[in-house]
């Protein structure tokens, strides 16, 4: 993952915890309205995919046992990962495109309800994505995926009836340097990390649709989610996918849904619209985007505060904050690798570790949030906003509550390293919260689509019984259960 140069060692600081009385009277957990319904205090545990699903995509006793952990915790609330909205291969991610997923979902919820006693909000994060590949072998890419075209032909001086295997033999014998200069550029990115669709190819059919397309794919996978018991739904539009790459204002569609803030925030719009015609106004639907994408020319704060407002127009009853996580600054993947998004600048404001600049990897979304939320305040309305990124201590929450920056905190990898951060800080027990070192060990196993555990708890007493452990049997694949009754830390 990228560091900034400054590579500043920062340790967590969680300050001090409160009493159990402190805690009850606090602002963090007292309740808050969020639409149809009432979280019983602010607490929040943002999506984070831990990679337990089948390979086509369902809940498997893994994904049940995951969420069951942090449901034990009782955050106010918590969502599920990003959960693909089509019925399409993608790999061992959680998908909703068919009612053949709902039985597992319902497993899911159910599990989370009796786990936290019903203590716990339950949302899922729903997700639309376009086509990545692998970085692809050159001499594959040369001889089979580039599309030969008149430009080609001329280039390397052949005549316009050229023969395809005569181009490709041609182009496979220059030199690395001369070949680079007669690919485009999106040829040379489909060379050099892999081809990637953006939102922008308008002269393919089924981008071009997305806009007719996504408001119903998103509505259906909604009412999926209602019926298999989710309290609601949060719209992924946020980091590198679908629905942010048309909030990005690298987004130059020309139909519409391009260009100005108007009208790259339409089809957002329109896709809210459609989940709550479908789904109703007793269903919690709000959304996940970008304070800032972090890349250059990419989407600003001005974009974000002008995007907040609309949202909470609209009617939807959350904002979630989120930062960074792009594609076009991601490192450059090995041959036989897909690009993550999370590899670059802007992912590692996405998920900034302890190695970080002057400015540290605590809160750093605050300010912008803080933006947004006032934006939306000015605008007369009272939708919660969601901020989240390296918030670990009850103090640092209760003071953004309290100076109004946020109302609900976002809790990711605290919540992984102890999802028992919730039962013990209100029982006065703070001092047994095992905290986060925002090593980054969770997102490296993500980036390798591997088993996401955590390096503070996946060896801890993995022969005790009942310890269920990764196929290679080396980790442990939730945190350990907190026995209450042992006495409190010195
Ligand atoms: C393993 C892992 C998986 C994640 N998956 C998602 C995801 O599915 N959707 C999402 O919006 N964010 C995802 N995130 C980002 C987190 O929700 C959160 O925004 C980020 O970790 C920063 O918050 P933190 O500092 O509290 O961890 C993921 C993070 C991690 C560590
Ligand atoms: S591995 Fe654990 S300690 Fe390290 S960042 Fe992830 S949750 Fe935090």
């Amino acid at each position: 993952m990228w560091r900034p140069p400054e590579r500043i060692r920062h340790q967590v600081r969680p300050g001090r915890w409160p009493t159990a009385d402190e805690a009850a009277a606090s602002r963090l957990f007292s309740p808050l309205r969020l639409g149809p319904l009432e979280l019983r205090h602010r607490t929040w545990v943002p999506a984070m995919v831990p990679w337990r699903a089948t390979e086509d995509g369902h809940v498997t006793d893994a994904v049940i046992d995951w969420y069951r952990r942090f449901a034990a915790g009782r955050p106010a609330a918590l969502v599920v990962e990003a959960t693909g909205i089509r019925d399409i291969p993608s790999g061992p991610l959680l998908r909703i495109g068919d009612d053949r997923f709902l039985p597992g979902l319902e497993s899911l919820v159910r599990a989370v309800r009796r786990a936290s006693g019903g203590e716990t909000r339950l949302f899922i994060q729903l997700i639309d994505f376009l086509t990545i590949r692998r970085r692809p072998d050159p001499e594959k890419f040369f001889r089979r995926y580039l599309t030969i075209t008149r430009r080609h032909r001329q280039a390397l001086g052949m005549p316009d009836d050229a023969p395809e295997a005569a181009v490709r033999t041609r182009l496979l014998a220059l030199s690395d340097t001369a070949r680079r200069e007669i690919l485009d550029a999106r040829e040379r990115e489909s060379l050099e990390r892999g081809y990637r669709e953006r939102v922008t190819d308008m002269h393919l059919p089924h981008i071009a649709d997305l806009p007719q397309a996504l408001p119903e794919l998103f509505a259906t996978a909604a009412v999926r989610a209602r019926k298999a018991g989710f309290d609601g739904v949060e719209l992924h539009y946020a980091h590198a996918y679908t629905m942010a790459s048309f909030l990005s204002a690298l987004n130059d569609r020309p139909d519409g849904y391009g260009g100005t803030r108007e009208n790259r925030v339409r089809l957002p719009l329109e896709v809210y619209r459609a989940v709550r015609a479908a789904t109703g106004d007793d269903f919690v639907v709000g959304c996940r985007f970008l304070a800032e994408e972090c890349i250059p020319g990419g989407s600003t704060l001005a974009d974000a505060v002008a995007f907040g407002a609309a949202f909470a127009a609209a009617g939807m009853d959350f904002l979630s904050l989120s930062r960074g996580g792009k594609f076009e600054d991601a490192a450059q993947p090995r041959v036989g690798e897909a690009a993550y998004p999370y590899t670059g600048p802007s992912g590692y404001e996405c998920m900034p570790s302890f190695i970080s600049d002057a400015q540290g990897p605590f809160g750093r979304n605050l300010e912008p949030a803080a933006r947004v939320r006032a934006a939306v305040r000015e605008a007369g309305h009272e939708t919660p906003v969601v901020v989240t990124g390296g918030i670990h201590g009850f103090a640092q929450a209760e003071a953004i509550l309290a100076a109004g920056r946020a109302d609900i905190i976002g809790f990711a990898r605290q919540a992984l390293a102890d999802p028992d951060w919730f039962r013990k800080v209100r029982a006065g027990r703070g001092a047994e919260v095992r905290l986060c070192t925002y090593s980054n060990y969770c997102e490296a196993l993500d980036q390798k689509h591997k088993e996401v555990t955590c390096k503070l708890w996946d060896r801890v007493g993995l022969d005790a019984p009942g310890v269920k452990k990764t196929a290679d049997g080396k980790r442990r694949l939730t945190a350990p259960a907190w026995d209450e009754k042992d006495t409190v830390r010195a």
